[in-house]
């Protein structure tokens, strides 16, 4: 075949294979195949040299023509993609303006992880420091040091989850974490200690409106010289003034603790109906808010101290009771039922 009629079919070939291209994709492709550095009517423009001298000229003038062509064709072919792609977009993107927007759902923060931080802030700003002890426990610690020993009827107030490692449990309360504090910051019973003890607590019970099998406790320690009961009172009831508000009134019950000598329950009067006695205080016009006392001469010494010499208190209260009784929240069960609707409104 000749050089002119190579050139006329490729310009043929060219042609065909635009009117077929639908997208821009395609289009670049053969823009490149034909028109590009490397292109078919590229390289036959270059070819023109080898022909005889007599045909170069007419030669390379219908090779010019055909590249302005193919130049145009391009253009047209390109436009009327654009435009189907175009519309293409618009009306698959069709917007309904009317719709109501989607809410950006924003994270909060747990309403045991509120209480628990604002109860940290202010032990923090009465100088307690945070001491964090563990879930799962030794069932010494957990009881025997905090003068429980086994069988000790004190144990059945509190059901226990046990492992299948012996003498593993997972804590009932707190109280463990004061051995932990007074063997590790007391520095063989020599040092003063000021801590609380915030942390999850677990008891195999009936899940009831009042009871569920897991729940928080703070618990507080202070260790120190001459550490009186006077020191425990005027302490809780400074914190509770900053928890409930300043003109909260306390009274304290006598009460018992294996690990505290002597031992009392903390009440303040019911904020809700302001003594005069509603569903929230049972009638009783006051609410149960902690258990406390001087810490037992024989958990000071398992803790390493003298307790000729040595003294303190500790108290225990738990978050989401005072949640519970803040907020009027009937039902215990809402803490870890997971219901936004529950949680969305702290
Ligand atoms: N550990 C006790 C409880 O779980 C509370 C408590 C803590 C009482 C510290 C006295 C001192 O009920």
């Amino acid at each position: 075949m000749s050089l002119h009629d190579q050139l006329e079919s490729v310009y043929q070939t060219a042609l065909q294979e635009l009117e077929n291209i639908q997208d821009s994709a395609s289009l670049q492709g053969w823009e490149s195949k034909y028109l590009g550095r490397k292109g078919q009517v590229t390289l036959m423009l270059r070819e023109t040299g080898k022909l005889p001298q007599e045909e170069r000229a007419t030669f390379g003038q219908r090779a010019n023509e055909i590249k302005n062509l193919l130049i145009n064709a391009f253009a047209e072919r390109e436009d009327a993609i654009r435009k189907a792609e175009l519309e293409k977009s618009l009306s698959e993107g069709q917007l309904d303006v009317t719709l109501p927007g989607r809410r950006y759902a924003l994270g909060g923060l747990h309403p045991s992880t509120q209480i628990l931080r604002r109860i940290q802030e202010i032990w923090a700003e009465m100088g307690f420091q945070v001491y964090r002890s563990r879930e799962v426990e030794s069932d010494e610690i957990n009881f025997t040091l905090l003068n429980m020993p086994p069988h000790h009827p004190a144990r059945d107030m509190q059901d226990t989850f046990y492992t299948t490692q012996p003498d593993i449990v997972l804590r009932t309360h707190t109280s463990g974490g004061q051995i932990r504090a007074m063997r590790e910051y007391g520095e063989n019973g020599t040092k003063p200690i000021r801590v609380i003890l915030p942390g999850m607590c677990f008891r195999y019970e009936q899940v009831t409106t009042r009871s569920e099998i897991q729940f928080h406790q703070v618990e507080g320690l202070a260790i120190g010289k001459g550490i009186r009961m006077s020191d425990l009172k005027g302490t809780v009831a400074e914190f509770a003034k900053r928890l409930y508000g300043p003109d909260t009134e306390v009274r304290y019950r006598a009460s018992y603790f294996p690990f505290t000598e002597p031992s009392m329950e903390v009440d303040i009067k019911c904020k809700i109906c302001g003594g005069g006695g509603c569903s929230v205080c049972k009638y009783s016009g006051w609410l149960e808010i902690m258990g406390s006392g001087m810490v037992h001469p024989v958990v000071l010494q398992n803790g390493g101290y003298d307790p000729a010499e040595w003294s303190g208190f500790a108290f225990g209260m738990g978050p989401e009771r005072i949640m519970m009784q803040r907020n009027n929240i009937q039902d215990i069960r809402y803490f870890w039922g997971n219901d936004l609707r529950f949680l969305e409104q702290f």
